[in-house]
């Protein structure tokens, strides 16, 4: 047998609002089927949720319905670490750090601070714009390998390599250079009423744009039956039709069939037709999930220990490196 490290993936959610169907494809669906092969940190980034106004009683009780729904779709805390981000100091600490190691042009750059901050004008937080350095000291801490994400965290792990290879030229090899891991299929679901933007958790204008993973069956189905299409009839992939494709994204990424399958699968079918089997195909991928989080969500003494333990150990690794990035700045080491 070899000795050698098994490589170690981060990945974080946000808890912002109950996840939606893109957060699941996007992401989530891809932790479970890595988690064999890897050692695994996922964590719920509630300290990135503060970039925005947050009621307190709702931000914890959908911190703990995350972690709830991490073991509902089949995360194993025996195996892998669950934890809350700001159960562990070192988040904050490091972030600080690596902030001095940032520069202003390169978060000038980012698309989704500027598109959050269209969208909360009256709240352009410094957080908000700092969010990318937090969110690299998240996966640099653990020495990560591999983050697996969806399409729109790109940026954010580009900048985290320029971080830590900054960090590296000056001080030597403290950090891990990450990689991302972003799927072939799922890693852009796009609106079902306005499939030229993403799918977000944090929509609140048009609910029948958003399929929550906890919605009940009829309302997927329901959702996805409203999906805007075109007026062609055809079910292609194409950029004219980016409701159709984006429709047959969600059909292949919860059958696990190739675009090529999908296509196929509905030759000759109507839209309305069409809509009803994705809509079947989501609601039966998603039922021993939501199933299986309602048990998890109700038994509270459990999510508190797979919490307190995951705090532990993240917390382990964490000043492991915290300890060796202060003792490389300068800090004093007593
Ligand atoms: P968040 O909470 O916005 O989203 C969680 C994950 O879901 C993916 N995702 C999508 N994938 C496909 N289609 C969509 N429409 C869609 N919407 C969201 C996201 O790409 C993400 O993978 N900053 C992160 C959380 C974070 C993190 C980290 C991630 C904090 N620290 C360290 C990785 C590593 C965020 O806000 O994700």
């Amino acid at each position: 047998m070899s000795d050698e490290r098994r490589k170690i993936i981060y990945s974080a959610m946000q808890p912002s609002g109950v996840p939606s169907l893109g957060n699941y494809l996007g992401a989530l669906k891809n932790w479970k089927y890595l988690q064999d092969d890897y050692d695994c940190l996922f964590a719920v980034a509630n300290m990135h949720a503060l970039t925005v106004r947050q009621n307190p009683t709702e931000l914890r009780k959908r911190t703990r319905d995350l972690i709830a729904l991490f073991l509902a779709i089949g995360l194993d805390p025996e195996k892998h670490i669950i934890y809350v981000q700001s159960d562990v100091n070192a988040h904050a600490e490091i972030a600080w750090i690596l902030s001095c190691f940032t520069y202003m042009g390169e978060l000038n750059r980012m698309t989704q601070f500027k598109d959050k901050a269209s969208k909360h004008s009256d709240n352009i937080n410094a957080g908000l714009y700092t969010y990318p350095v937090l969110m690299a000291g998240d996966i640099l801490l653990y020495q990560s390998d591999l983050v697996p994400v969806g399409a729109d965290q790109k940026q954010h792990l580009e900048i985290c390599r320029d971080i830590a290879g900054r960090f590296n030229s000056i001080y030597g090899n403290v950090f891990k250079i990450p990689d991302p891991y972003i799927p072939k299929v799922g890693a852009r679901i796009m609106g079902l009423q306005n499939p030229e933007r993403k799918m977000s958790k944090s929509e609140s204008d048009n609910l029948n744009n958003v399929v929550y993973i906890l919605d009940e069956p009829n309302v997927i189905a329901n959702k996805i039956k409203r999906a805007v299409t075109d007026s062609d009839t055809e079910i292609r992939y194409g950029e004219d039709k980016p409701g159709i494709s984006n429709l047959l994204n969600i059909y292949c990424a919860v059958t696990d069939k190739t675009p090529d399958e999908a296509v196929n699968d509905f030759k000759g079918c109507g839209y309305g037709e069409f809509k009803k089997s994705v809509g079947e195909a989501v609601v039966e991928h998603m039922r021993p999930i939501q199933e299986s989080f309602k048990e998890y969500s109700s038994d509270k003494s459990y999510i508190d220990k797979v919490t307190k333990e995951g705090a532990q150990k993240a917390s382990y690794l964490a000043n492991k490196t915290l300890n060796k990035v202060k003792k490389k700045v300068g800090y004093p080491m007593n």
